[in-house]
């Protein structure tokens, strides 16, 4: 398992080529808007560039973690890897292919759930699976669907709808839903930030045991620096916007399988969680420094 982040310039993808993902120069600009109704009601504005000149590898089997201050890229960027998004230059691949739009490939874990909210628990799973792999029977959809409900906990509440289960069972069941498409990449973008302090703790401790018995290469935002060192193997740590750029990546030594109690307990631990605090503390002072002197 290795990840690096190279220097923009003088990067050769033939040299990549173990990389899952690999970036290259990636920058998006989101157009202002010019049109004459809107000079006409003064909301005209210039050409945002969010992202600029991102280079980032992740290994097959990688738990990678990004963090930043808010607003500085981070779903930009993942959005893009989903091809949810396109980038306004610059290369993204996945096993040496172009990543044009959202596939299989991807799992995607959404902040809000993203669920059908008249369909039931199962229903939501199954209809991703049906979706994904519609040639196959429906006794086999149905198995899938049950494992991954046993997979994260939710026995016993196939048939509710999503009003009618906790945030962290919703999650759970966005988590379920990307992972029985059987995706080679999880891509989560805080996927814990809506819930409370122990329900996050709790699935974060799920979503810790589900990786050791899938090791599918996940990329997770996070605004937690205690998720982030709990779950990676490394820690993308992005500048603020606007051209927010990657700053640094760290190595997190911790052993696996991981538990809270020996993680915390780490020699490295308190160092990681010290350098992350003052680049987030660094970052997030400057935004609110150019804030206040427009
Ligand atoms: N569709 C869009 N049109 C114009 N600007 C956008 C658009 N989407 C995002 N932006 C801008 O791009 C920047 C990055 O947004 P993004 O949502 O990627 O940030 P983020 O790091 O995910 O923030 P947060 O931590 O708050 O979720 C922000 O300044 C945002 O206002
Ligand atoms: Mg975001």
């Amino acid at each position: 398992m290795n990840l690096s982040v190279s220097s923009p310039s003088n990067i050769n993808h033939q040299t990549m080529t173990t990389s899952q993902i690999s970036l290259r120069h990636v920058s998006k600009v989101f157009p202002g808007r010019k049109g004459w109704l809107n000079k006409l009601t003064g909301q005209a504005t210039s050409d945002f560039l969010a992202i600029d000149d991102i280079n980032l590898d992740i290994e097959h089997n990688t738990f990678v973690s990004i963090i930043g201050p808010s607003g500085c890229g981070k779903s930009t960027l993942l959005n893009i890897i989903a091809g949810l998004s396109s980038a306004t230059s610059g290369s993204i691949l996945m096993n040496g292919q172009p990543i044009a739009k959202p596939g299989p490939d991807r799992g995607m874990v959404f902040q809000n759930y993203a669920l059908m909210p008249w369909m039931s628990v199962e229903d939501n799973i199954r209809f991703a699976v049906e979706t994904v792999y519609p040639k196959i029977s429906p006794k086999e959809q149905s198995r899938i669907v049950k494992e991954h409900i046993q997979l994260v906990g939710l026995v016993g509440a196939e048939k509710k709808r999503p009003n009618e289960i906790s945030g962290g069972m919703r999650q759970r069941v966005g988590i379920a839903r990307a992972l029985a498409i059987n995706p080679q990449i999880l891509l989560m973008d805080e996927p814990f930030g809506a819930l409370d302090a122990l329900t996050r703790g709790f699935l974060q401790d799920e979503v810790e045991r589900i990786w050791e018995q899938e090791r599918k290469t996940a990329i997770m935002i996070t605004h937690s620096i205690e998720e982030a060192l709990l779950l990676s193997d490394r820690i993308v740590m992005m500048t603020r916007g606007p051209a927010a750029k990657i700053d640094e990546i760290l190595e997190v030594p911790f052993p696996r399988p991981r538990d809270r109690t020996t993680v915390e307990n780490h020699p490295a631990y308190l160092k990681l969680k010290q350098e992350m605090e003052e680049h987030l503390y660094r970052e997030t002072r400057a935004v609110e420094a150019a804030r206040l002197s427009r």
